[in-house]
């Protein structure tokens, strides 16, 4: 193996190396965590192996190497700053699940760092975990001097830092950290060689242990585990091959980082002392184009939000210290795709998409950005003194103007020297909130604290639902309170609107992007039998709230009813529900993995689906989702719905989306060999009970997402029906059997342009003969024949055509005043032989267009415009007359 010197060679020697050693190479998993809904982004290595860890994961194999992608927002503030934190980074990553340990990982790096690399051994400093005596006696085994091996606690030397006091729960345990000694002379070059935080040291190689599981604080369970996960700083690691403690400047990030100072409008390294910020662009825009790689878009919340304050922060540089005018961004995303693009090759498809995400998020937030300075300026006299930006100032800017808190932070900082009252800002946020509920509550909102709580109060447990046994549509419960209006009431009667809540009903709660359910509610009343009609149902706090109006007798709280839920409805939401699983699975089979569900709605009557991608589908593309979908439909396997723990469905390889928060026990739906989702809703008993799947609609929502609507079942079948219904329509109205429509149509638009030609012909030969006529009229003036004429009932192009009818018959030069209504079209031509001589008629046209109102312009061989007042036309003609004297001297 020859030693490794680019950013590729790197990563191939990387994975060449631990698989001589037994390890399975394995691919960075996405930038979102697919299993772990919990966890924002990707941040380690570790994290697609979790559950291998804890003995839980599904991989055959027990070693495995990886070249990870991450992004970490937690040290965004040092980004820039130094040369070496990045939001986006690399982590070189070798595992062992249960199966080699210590002395072999540290083995394995000493050999990788000393052989691979060549790196001389004595630059290589190491710390471990207090009493740690085996990685002690392991580095020593290699020759590590003991005043190099320095000994920290729980806070430096344990994954997660200080996991046992701080968490997070999960696999944890102690480590050694490899660090490089650049000597003297680097950044504070001064700091003795005990101070591993100067910037004589980086560290660039952590190996940890994990063979614990922490349940709470300091609640350390062993997994009794070899476990090992070391992680790599990929940038670092080609720092210290560099020589140079500078991970900006490596060959992974110099090159954006110079395409960030040219988009800038900067030179980098230049005098302008500006290098931090262009290195805190380059990698912002590093890190937002692997995000919407991986199907992140900003948005307002989650990850999306993360993303959002990230490019916002840099579209802020640019506007603050680069003054920069107009959106840059984007054109720093090429040299990111030129840079990844080897280890990433799907970014080549999708940088148009990344380009257009970032160049409109920055032009969204352009659009207010300025506005919202001028607001924070205006206002900073009354908050300059106390030092402080007011909690309703930033909330302002954040609510108003789209400044994330964090961004108001750096800018109040960095600019003028002020804090933020951020407590005063989550106030001002948490009112909002409320404002928000109280306005739902005005608007009838049966969902008010108010009268649930009280319904709580009584002992009413989360509503517990029958819908997934049986047909699933029929259940007895008992009515466990009443609201109408904002209040909870003991009875309701015939008449009155009311939200019922049942101990256990059949009815499915509005959630997931299913609808409610629908049907009624029946009992014996007191009084004689009672009846509910249902027309949706919906979820807070884990009650299901029957909506709808009592048809006859009374509903008493504490009395049984039988649930009946609207059937044909149900039935017809499961088959858009299950196709709306197949839709998702075959999109990511036709258009590629970076498919993501971003909202659903499931009705009875349509599905819909929004996911990110970023161009139109080709009908082709469309036709291949039916095809699949309805080849599936056709197969009519038996859906699988299985109840399990979450942690389980998630070790067992299931979608689960992002943003839902799932519970201890969730639901997996499977229709084998298709997909597998955690899926809440309510399903066909087999796929061929969707009976056919038609999309209706394919359509943008927003820059980067898309949205397909369909239809299933008899709603498909509806669609078909109205589509022949139409062409039948269209072919009595064509005259021709539906075969023939293509043809006709063709054969109509010919006969159409023809005959418009024809017009056109006609009217310019009508216009040259009147032309020819009107010739007669002209006068010459300074040698040239000029006619300044009103011509009655020409419009502006029937003034044309005279004009061309005029010139043909030896006119030089005209100015012409139509009719249009009330309006008087003008128009001034002349021939070469004119303009030579100083006609200008884009000149003469705003003379007549001073007398007559209205406007127009041209240029000097034709102008045309319009008068607004008839009145003046013998002046206009006059004025004009005048100034064709003045420039022929006639
Ligand atoms: N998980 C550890 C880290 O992130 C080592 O891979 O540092």
């Amino acid at each position: 193996m020859s030693r490794p010197s680019t950013p590729n060679e790197l990563r191939k020697a990387w994975q060449d190396f631990f698989v001589s050693k037994g390890h399975t190479a394995y691919a960075s998993a996405s930038l979102v965590p697919a299993n772990d809904p919990t966890l924002l982004f990707t941040g380690a290595g570790m994290n697609q192996f979790k559950d291998m860890f804890l003995g839980k994961g599904s991989h055959s194999f027990k070693r495995a190497s990886t070249v990870q992608k991450c992004v970490r927002a937690g040290d965004i503030d040092n980004v820039g700053k130094t040369l070496r934190h990045f939001t986006f980074f690399e982590m070189l990553g070798n595992f062992s699940f249960d199966d080699y340990f210590k002395k072999e990982a540290i083995a394995w790096a000493w050999e990788f760092i000393t052989t691979v690399l060549e790196l001389p051994p004595e630059k290589v400093t190491v710390t471990i975990y207090k009493d740690d005596e085996e990685s002690f006696g392991e580095w020593k085994k290699h020759g590590i001097p003991e005043a190099r091996i320095h000994r920290f606690s729980a806070k430096s030397n344990y994954w997660p830092q200080n996991a046992p006091e701080d968490g997070p729960n999960g696999p944890c345990g102690p480590c050694t950290e490899m660090y490089y000694d650049f000597g003297p002379g680097t950044e504070k070059g001064d700091a003795g060689p005990d101070d591993l935080d100067s910037g004589r040291y980086l560290e660039f190689w952590n190996l940890v242990f994990p063979g614990y599981d922490r349940r709470g604080k300091n609640d350390l369970r062993s997994l009794g585990r070899r476990n090992v996960d070391t992680g790599a700083g990929f940038e670092r690691m080609l720092a210290v091959m560099d020589g140079n403690n500078a991970p900006f400047h490596t060959a992974a990030m110099r090159p954006i980082v110079e395409a960030a100072a040219h988009a800038l409008r900067t030179n980098y390294g230049g005098a302008g002392g500006n290098d931090a910020l262009v290195r805190r662009v380059a990698d912002h825009v590093r890190t937002a184009t692997m995000c919407v790689a991986d199907g992140i878009r900003p948005s307002n919340e989650g990850r999306g939000y993360v993303l959002r304050r990230i490019l916002r922060r840099a579209i802020r540089d640019g506007i603050g210290a680069f003054r920069l005018q107009e959106a840059f961004l984007h054109e720093i995303v090429p040299s990111v795709v030129a840079t990844m693009k080897d280890a990433y090759p799907d970014l080549v498809a999708g940088e148009r998409e990344v380009i257009a995400a970032v160049r409109a998020e920055e032009e969204q937030f352009r659009a207010t950005y300025a506005k919202g300075i001028r607001y924070f300026e205006d206002a900073l006299p009354k908050f300059k003194t106390s030092g402080r930006v007011p909690g309703d100032v930033a909330f302002k800017l954040h609510d108003t103007y789209g400044f994330p808190i964090d961004l108001l932070t750096q800018i109040a900082e960095e600019e003028h020297r002020l804090t933020v009252d951020r407590p005063g800002f989550e106030v001002e946020l948490e009112a909002q909130r409320e404002r928000a509920r109280a306005g739902s509550k005005m608007a009838g909102d049966v969902f008010a604290t108010g009268p649930l709580g009280d319904i709580k109060a009584k002992g009413a447990k989360p509503t517990k639902f029958l819908g997934y046994d049986g047909t699933g549509c029929e259940g007895r419960g008992t009515v466990v309170g009443i609201i109408q209006g904002p209040t909870s009431v003991a009875s309701a009667s015939a008449g009155d609107d009311v939200s019922v809540v049942l101990d256990q009903s059949p009815f499915y709660a509005e959630g997931g992007g299913q609808v409610g359910d629908a049907g009624v509610i029946e009992g014996a009343g007191a009084s004689g039998p009672v009846r509910v009609r249902i027309e949706t149902t919906k979820g807070q706090d884990g009650l299901s709230l029957h909506v709808g109006k009592v048809e006859s007798g009374t509903l008493t709280v504490g009395q049984a009813v039988d649930a009946k839920v609207d059937r044909a409805r149900r039935d017809a939401v499961r088959r858009n529900h299950t196709a709306t699983h197949l839709l998702h699975e075959a999109l990511k089979r036709v258009l590629g993995n970076h498919v993501r569900q971003q909202g659903s709605l499931v009705a009875d009557d349509r599905l819909r689906f929004d996911f990110a991608h970023g161009k139109p589908m080709t009908a082709e593309e469309l036709r291949r989702i039916e095809d699949s979908i309805n080849g599936w439909v056709l197969d009519n396997a038996d859906l699988d719905t299985k109840s399990m723990k979450t942690d389980e469905a998630k070790a067992s390889g299931a979608v689960a989306l992002f943003g839902e928060n799932y519970g201890d026990d969730v639901r997996v739906v499977s229709v084998p060999h298709v997909s597998r989702e955690l899926c809440g809703g309510t399903h066909v008993r087999r796929i061929g009970d969707i009976g056919t799947f038609r999309v209706t609609s394919e359509s943008s929502v927003a820059s980067g997402v898309r949205r397909i609507e369909a239809v299933t079942g008899l709603g498909a079948i509806a669609a078909a029906n109205a589509d022949r219904d139409r062409l039948r329509e269209i072919s009595q109205l064509l005259k021709a059997p539906s075969d023939q429509i293509v043809s006709r149509i063709t054969a109509i638009q010919d006969e159409m342009r023809d005959v418009r030609k024809q017009q056109e012909r006609a009217a310019s030969e009508a216009g040259a003969k009147l032309g020819e006529r009107l010739a007669t009229q002209a006068t010459t003036m300074g040698g040239l024949r000029v006619l300044v004429a009103e011509v009655r009932g020409q419009d502006g192009k029937a003034v044309k055509a005279l004009w061309e009818g005029l010139a043909k018959a030896g006119v030089e030069a005209a100015f012409l005043v139509g009719e249009s209504g009330d309006k008087a079209p003008t128009l001034c031509g002349a021939l070469a032989s004119a303009v030579k001589r100083g006609v200008d008629s884009g000149a003469l046209l705003k003379v007549a267009a001073a007398v007559l109102g209205g406007g127009g312009g041209g240029r000097p061989d034709l102008a045309q415009g319009s008068g607004l007042d008839r009145t003046k036309i013998p002046a206009a003609l006059e004025a004009v007359t005048q100034a064709i004297g003045k420039v022929l001297g006639g």
